[in-house]
């Protein structure tokens, strides 16, 4: 990268506190991506930035040159035959516990007639990551080549797989040594890395999922609502239409938590054996909101209510699941996981019902302790090269206001030993509170507790 001026002088300028210019960050993030920039000065720059913050022009510079920094994908402009005729749509979660929306959402916006080439990543700290989960399934490839991913989005309609080397490479330097100098807390640094990943897919349209509550990335609601907002207008200022949703995450989103047994939640719920519940709301939400965007390729339905009935009748008809079949089978899983699951995930050998020390109805959870216990027992990873069991995990967990006593437990534990389920058994106990109290002493979150829409300019 050819500086203009030194880069300490621009390292210099945050650090006083002055704004910088698109131009500026653009060479200091080109810095970081081609390794001119040193360890140090990425460091020195990260500090910088957590402790004075950015505006919103600079905040939205970033984003572009985080996105900028490598290939960014293009679906449109390749040729006859070759575009894709519909809009190019994607949601991103800040994570949770039991938070499967995109393995549901992916398919089923396919079905309604859109291109979904997600980019996911793996569980962080108590999250689960959408990749672990995929990777329960035998043969799945996280990592095709370009050309199949191509394919597979043009003929499926989805593909969920991993990051690759080529996409904002500037992310994975800045997020690496973000992790090792204490500036991972800051609301610019987050927004860019985020946003820079998911726009350097080429969307048309993108919805974001910001939790708050007990088991969500950001410590309170304000907090989370910040985020949310900083999002949708970052987001909609780079080009790329942006709705956030603040969603709770109090309490694990569907009653399960770990990698099988949500992918086995995921084809439940795609096949229609199971009805209602948060989880199905949640991702019914995110995905009537995506096919109300996509102003470039045209919207996918003109109306809130149109966009649902579309959405309740691809659910219904099976194309949301077909869809979901056919991605799995398109990145080598098997053809038949949808209609014989059992056969090919994975299942724990211990499988033992956790029950409450007490009778009584459920009225606080912690949930980021129910996902430590979903860690604890294997399902995801305390180092990052730690191999993950993708059988373990929880089933049936009890929702706050549930009753609980020797019959109804407050969860199954799903694990690789007696030992284990014991250990994850007193986590649960610990994690999630009992009191005796009427049904109407149990205060329930609100689901989705904001919508927030922004147009691009
Ligand atoms: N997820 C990201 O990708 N980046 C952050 O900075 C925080 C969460």
């Amino acid at each position: 990268m050819t500086f203009r001026a030194l880069p300490q002088e621009l390292i210099r300028a945050k650090r006083d506190g002055q704004a910088l210019s698109p131009e500026a960050i653009g060479e200091l993030v080109g810095g970081i991506a081609d390794g001119s920039l040193s360890d140090a000065q990425v460091g020195a720059l990260a500090m910088a930035i957590f402790l004075n913050g950015m505006n919103a022009a600079e905040t939205v510079a970033l984003t572009e040159a985080v996105r900028d920094s490598g290939e960014v994908l293009a679906w449109r402009g390749l040729g006859e035959g070759l575009d894709l005729p519909g809009p190019v749509l994607d949601k991103h979660s800040t994570g949770g516990v039991g938070d499967l929306v995109s393995l549901v959402l992916g398919p089923w916006i396919a079905a309604c007639g859109g291109y979904v080439p997600m980019v996911s990543g793996r569980g962080l700290g108590h999250t689960g990551g959408t990749l672990d989960k995929l990777e329960a399934i035998p043969g799945y490839d996280i990592a095709p080549t370009r050309q199949r991913l191509r394919t597979l989005v043009r003929e499926a309609g989805v593909a969920i797989v991993g990051q690759t080397a080529e996409l904002a490479p500037a992310d994975r330097r800045l997020y690496a040594i973000r992790d090792v100098t204490a500036t991972v807390e800051s609301l610019p640094l987050i927004v860019s890395s985020i946003l820079g990943k998911k726009l350097a897919c080429g969307l048309d349209a993108l919805v974001m999922d910001v939790k708050s509550g007990s088991g969500a990335f950001m410590p309170t609601l304000e907090k989370s609502r910040e985020l949310a907002q900083t999002i949708a207008e970052v987001a909609s200022r780079a080009g790329t239409p942006t709705t956030a949703l603040l969603t709770d995450m109090s309490q694990p989103l569907a009653p399960c938590a770990g990698n099988a047994v949500e992918v086995r939640e995921a084809i439940d719920l795609l096949l229609c054996n199971k009805r209602g519940g948060r989880l199905l709301e949640v991702t019914r939400t995110l995905a009537a909101e995506l096919l109300l965007a996509g102003k470039l390729a045209g919207k996918l339905a003109e109306s809130r209510d149109a966009a649902l009935a579309l959405l309740d009748e691809r659910l219904a008809s099976g194309a949301a699941a077909e869809r979901f079949a056919r991605m799995v089978a398109g990145l080598g899983g098997p053809a038949d996981l949808l209609e014989r699951p059992e056969r090919h995930l994975p299942r724990a050998p211990v499988v033992r019902p956790v029950h409450a020390a007490r009778s009584g109805r459920v009225t606080r959870m912690d949930t980021r302790a129910v996902g430590l216990a979903v860690v604890t027992l294997g399902g995801g990873r305390r180092a990052p090269s730690d191999a993950i069991d993708h059988s373990v995990g929880l089933t049936g967990i009890a929702a706050l206001g549930d009753a609980v006593d020797g019959e109804r437990p407050l969860a199954w534990v799903h694990a690789a030993s007696e030992a284990d389920a014991e250990r994850a058994a007193s986590q649960l106990r610990a994690a999630i509170e009992v009191n005796d109290v009427a049904p109407e002493g149990v205060v329930l979150p609100t689901l989705i507790q904001d919508v927030i829409r922004r147009e691009a300019p």
